[in-house]
């Protein structure tokens, strides 16, 4: 009889801590919720409106084979978005990206975890089903090698350059404007790019500049405030007020380009922070940072 009541009382207790652990990722599943930050902009010289889809911080983790025995716990731990993310991104964003109608779709980065040969393998696939064209701006945690040995890291980094232009500054033209990435924006802006971005405002034609890392504003202390007090103290920006990411020489001329009374560029967009903020980098130049699509955001800045 005693042996009996052990038993039942595991099986109650088993029961109930399986639907404890099914309520809880429930729950953080529960998080995802595709909505769009829209963004309206508007150039005299363009006629037809042209549609761009935003798409940065969805962190895909497969928990493959890949990842060290001694992370495995680590990364079980970001199950609750990371494998989330992967599944979202194999059996969701693809198709929503082709049926959107955008001319362009920007992956403003950290679209995986960490940089394993799994998870780049997880994102191509997806990349491989669209019918619209794209940029990858690749940022911090797209490159990290965080979970996995130095020898998956190399194999990872081989396979990246499949994943579509991985040069320092990417441009896309549009007949009257142009969309330009700064790739790796958690470091320094580097000779190459910033020639190329010199070249690009010769042609006078208005700039939209996507970077993962955002900039500091000149004129509103708000993003930089949100930041440290999300970020334990610190402004995760590129600026020269006890910012995180300090601009060395190339940073500071595109600093300067940004900031210009004659910048051709009409606003800067970003991610990197896990929240949305909008508001103005200087007087006339303003910037959008969107929140993370791994909880279902994304942006469409309508070009009109
Ligand atoms: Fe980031």
């Amino acid at each position: 009889m005693k042996k009996k009541i052990i038993l039942i009382t595991t099986l109650i207790l088993a029961a109930a801590c399986m639907a404890l652990i099914v309520l809880v990722l429930y729950g953080k599943r529960d998080k995802f919720e595709p909505h769009a930050e829209e963004i309206e902009i508007d150039l005299e010289a363009v006629e037809k409106p042209f549609k761009i889809l935003w798409l940065s911080d969805l962190h895909i983790a497969k928990t493959g084979s890949e990842v060290g025995k001694g992370y495995r716990k680590d990364v079980k731990a970001r199950d609750g978005f990371s494998q989330h993310a992967a599944d979202k991104w194999d059996n969701y964003w693809p198709d929503f990206i082709n049926e959107s109608g955008a001319d362009l779709v920007v992956f403003g980065g950290d679209m995986v975890d960490f940089c394993s040969r799994d998870n780049l393998i997880c994102f191509r696939k997806g990349l491989d089903k669209l019918t619209v064209p794209y940029i990858y701006l690749r940022c911090d945690h797209d490159v990290m090698p965080t979970y996995i040995s130095e020898e998956s890291f190399q194999i990872a980094k081989e396979f990246m350059p499949e994943l579509g232009d991985d040069s320092d500054l990417i441009s896309y033209e549009f007949e009257n404007f142009v969309v330009v990435a700064w790739n790796d924006s958690a470091y320094n802006m580097t000779e190459n790019g910033l020639e190329k971005l010199r070249n690009i405002c010769a042609e006078d034609k208005p700039i939209l500049f996507m970077t993962h890392v955002p900039i500091a504003s000149a004129v509103d202390t708000s993003l930089a405030e949100k930041s440290r007090e999300i970020y334990d103290g610190r402004s995760l920006l590129w600026g020269y007020n006890d910012d995180y990411y300090w601009p060395e020489y190339e940073t500071r001329q595109l600093l300067d380009i940004l900031f210009a009374d004659d910048s051709p560029v009409v606003e800067v967009f970003a991610g990197h922070l896990h929240f949305s903020w909008d508001g103005y980098l200087s007087d006339r130049v303003k910037e959008h940072v969107f929140a993370p699509a791994l909880e279902g955001s994304y942006g469409i800045i309508t070009v009109k």
